[in-house]
């Protein structure tokens, strides 16, 4: 009896005539995703994932703003890092906390107010724009605040992909969960003074305006100095290090921004462009897309490639020293950022290296013959138009 009735379901699964139908296909999503539906050819194997839309994600929204995340919970590929959306309205708080990891952040739109204390109470409070860049270490407590005429919006991007952005070490939180006899022989104050602390952590709230930089800077850093290195770097104002037909790259890490802990590259590409063959032997890249429509091929070792496409509010994740290309397949310019959990950028292009290795060699493995290999420029080309 049991034998027939697996007999039978087996059968089903064999010779069932059913087949998809248009209906069932979710065809904004197909449009998006052209490179899954219709790979290349020269695609391969099962290779997880690589992208993950910031749509997806749950948003929590609170007085001050909003926010989401995409962490390795949501693409398990991305075991390094991790990253959040936020939007603070004119006035709104992050609230002042910190966490284990290290937190960069690119300012997307709008005025923040961000403030922190190194590891020698020396202080730091600077306001950041778009285009901007900070860097706060792990464990260095900081804040956020809202400050253009509508707010500001920003992606942050942590060096740990198991990272929570609802589980920090917030202030509010902290001080509820202090005896009110402990607070007050800290402080050495009466235990009146804290009647009126909140019993529910605040998080993102709305607030009133903080008072002047300056007036604040000074304030802040009274009794100890004013950090020596900021938090902060205005690569809106930067030169850029790779000026091509095709594009644009600015490379931000500890050469030019010596906080920081985590490097990280902004490119532009022009329609048509084509970010180099290569990969990065120092750490997985953690890329995010600002703007334009882009296609993402990465190899994977033992026989796989797999294709994905992207637009802006979609994260990528690419596996330390594993191969890959970005290209601009749309009309207008693509702006993405690469985030490194190294403190120091290094990329090898798959041009530099056959251009740098014996051209006999090379030739016996491609077969171009060796007039291609001597002609490959002998520098990092970065961009293609
Ligand atoms: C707590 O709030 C009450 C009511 O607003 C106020 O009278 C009191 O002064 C506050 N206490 C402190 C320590 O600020
Ligand atoms: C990028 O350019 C800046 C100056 O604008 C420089 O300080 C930095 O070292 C450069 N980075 C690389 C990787 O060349």
């Amino acid at each position: 009896m049991i034998i027939s009735i697996a007999f039978t379901l087996l059968s089903g699964l064999l010779y069932c005539s059913c087949g998809p139908s248009d209906k069932i296909f979710n065809d904004l999503l197909d449009q998006q995703n052209p490179s899954s539906g219709k790979a290349p050819k020269t695609d391969h194997g099962g290779q997880p994932p690589f992208k993950y839309p910031f749509s997806f994600a749950h948003t929590g929204a609170f007085t001050g703003g909003w926010t989401r995340q995409v962490t390795v919970r949501d693409l398990p590929i991305a075991k390094a890092m991790a990253g959040v959306q936020m939007k603070l309205i004119k006035g709104g708080v992050r609230e002042l906390h910190w966490h284990a990891c290290a937190e960069w952040a690119y300012m997307i739109q709008g005025t923040c107010r961000i403030t922190a204390i190194d590891e020698h109470a020396r202080a730091f409070v600077e306001d950041v724009t778009e285009g901007d860049v900070w860097l706060f270490p792990g464990g260095i407590p900081h804040s956020i605040q809202g400050v253009g005429d509508d707010g500001c919006f920003f992606l942050l991007v942590f060096d740990d992909g198991n990272f929570n952005e609802f589980e920090t070490f917030l202030l509010t939180d902290w001080f509820q969960h202090i005896p009110l006899d402990i607070l007050a022989k800290n402080f050495g104050v009466p235990q009146s003074t804290f009647a009126n602390i909140t019993h529910e952590e605040m998080y993102i709230f709305a607030s009133q305006m903080p008072r002047g930089l300056q007036e604040e800077k000074t304030a802040a850093a009274q009794g100890t100095a004013y950090v020596p290195n900021p938090f902060s770097f205005f690569a809106s104002k930067m030169t850029p290090n790779v000026t091509k037909t095709g594009g644009l790259v600015k490379v931000i890490d500890k050469r030019n921004f010596p906080v920081t802990t985590m490097a990280a590259a902004i490119v532009t590409l022009k329609a048509g462009a084509l970010r180099e063959l290569h990969w990065h032997p120092n750490g997985p890249e953690w890329n995010y897309f600002l703007k334009g429509k882009a296609r993402m091929g990465v190899f994977a070792a033992g026989g796989k490639h797999r294709t994905m496409n992207f637009e802006e509010g979609d994260v990528g994740y690419i596996e330390q020293s594993s191969p890959h290309y970005i290209e601009n397949i749309g009309t207008d310019d693509v702006v993405f950022i690469e985030v490194f959990p190294t403190d120091t950028f290094h990329d090898i292009s798959l041009g530099e290296w056959l251009a740098h290795t014996p051209s006999r060699l090379v030739d016996e493995h491609l077969f171009t013959g060796e007039k291609f290999i001597d002609g490959i420029p002998k520098t990092k080309q970065v961009i293609r138009p």
